[in-house]
């Protein structure tokens, strides 16, 4: 169960008055938000046959590949890569490891991979969900070409797996000239919010992420519509306060792409129109050495939401670190840096399914609150548009 502590310090920051105002706004923000045609993450479930193919395919992965290569960026990219890294033990090899590839053109990086790849068993599973991202489309085609230096055209065939739209795009060609096994990111979900979609669940079931689990508590995790609601309204009402910069902080170093994930839903979703609250994060206690000099005591437009988690057994440490973790929460406080916690306590799948799904809510809530679209991102467009000009010059 997660539990929230909004009130601590919240009394000398927020205007009462504006704080109800917009409270009560909830139930007309919540009919807008369940009517868009972009809700299907929330208002729809998985199908079970969807399921079953994800399983049957991560199962065939794992039985026949060293690698599975998750070529995906942005939305089609974090969420499944986010909760990966809370699970994994990164001093255990696995034995399917999975690496995410797609987020630059690295030449280097690039090059090391494929090193890296001589003389491994290969899948690769090519997400987006437009088919058409630039970065995207340049990575499959390297690889694509790599594994059909590597293998007979038949078994790569059974060796590329292709998560895309269902209607049109450059993926969804090479999946039908070629027969690659594809799966279907829903017209309704857009790309944050493709958690429960394919898109994630097939990489992060390699990864031995129990997905039913994860789903269940992602579902329930709907029970935290108030709470969402609430924490997006003192969003709200700190950035009419000169806040304008929320840092998300952990004290757990598996989490931290976790608040990437978390920095991404609120950036694309509300940063637009010239409004929206810049999100930051920080891993504590490494940035406390960096970045906490600003927070404590420099320019005072930030607040804070502390996401705290227990994990690990060693009691000792965990003491500490919570120590920590409160003293760092009262001095900020002191220097007029307010906190919000979010305490999810041990992060099983349900936890993360539940946590995941109040902060998708609360990023579409700050968005109407901000009056713009939570589901488009057309700032994202403007260095394609310019690239392409470049490219095709
Ligand atoms: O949230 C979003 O919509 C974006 O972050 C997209 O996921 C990102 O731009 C990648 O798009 P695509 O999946 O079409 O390649």
């Amino acid at each position: 169960m997660l539990k929230f502590d909004f009130t601590t310090y919240m009394d000398s920051f927020i205007d009462k008055n504006m704080y109800n105002e917009l409270l009560e706004k909830k139930e007309e923000i919540y009919q807008k938000f369940i009517t868009n045609n972009m809700a299907d993450w929330f208002t729809k479930k998985v199908d079970d046959d969807v399921l079953s193919k994800v399983k049957v395919a991560a199962t065939k992965i794992k039985e026949t590949s060293d690698v599975l290569l998750v070529i995906a960026i942005g939305g089609s990219f974090m969420g499944g890569f986010a909760i990966s890294e809370i699970f994994n033990n990164k001093y255990k090899k696995k034995d399917t490891e999975v690496i995410y590839i797609g987020n630059s053109l690295s030449s280097i990086e690039m090059e090391e991979l494929l090193d890296y790849l001589e003389n491994k068993q290969i899948s690769v599973n090519v997400i987006s969900k437009s088919g058409t991202t630039f970065e995207i489309k340049t990575t499959y085609n390297l690889i694509k070409d790599y594994m059909l230096n590597k293998y007979s055209l038949d078994k790569v065939k059974n060796r590329i797996y292709i998560t895309t739209n269902n209607n049109d795009g450059y993926l969804k060609e090479e999946a039908d000239k070629y027969g690659f096994e594809k799966f279907i990111i829903p017209d309704g979900v857009g790309g944050r919010f493709c958690i429960s979609t394919p898109a994630h669940l097939l990489p992060m079931s390699v990864n031995n992420i129990d997905i039913d689990k994860f789903l269940s508590g992602y579902y329930e995790g709907k029970e935290y519509f108030k709470q969402a609601y609430a924490y997006s309204v003192i969003r709200n009402v700190m950035f009419r306060k000169g806040k304008y910069t929320e840092n998300f902080s952990v004290y757990e170093p598996k989490l931290y792409y976790y608040t990437e994930y978390i920095k991404q839903g609120f950036a694309e979703s509300e940063g637009k129109d010239g409004k929206g609250i810049l999100p930051i994060s920080t891993i504590n206690s490494r940035d406390l050495h960096s970045l906490g000099q600003f927070l404590q005591d420099g320019n005072k437009i930030v607040f804070e939401t502390v996401i705290k988690a227990d994990m690990g057994t060693n009691e000792k440490l965990k003491e500490y670190n919570n120590t920590i973790c409160d003293s760092v929460i009262t001095a900020h406080y002191q220097g007029n840096v307010p906190n919000m916690i979010i305490d999810i306590g041990i992060p099983t799948e349900k936890v993360i399914g539940e946590v995941t799904m109040f902060f998708m809510m609360a990023a579409v809530c700050s968005a109407y609150l901000f009056e713009v679209n939570p589901f488009d991102q057309p700032g994202v467009e403007n260095y394609k548009d310019i690239m392409r000009q470049k490219i095709n010059s």
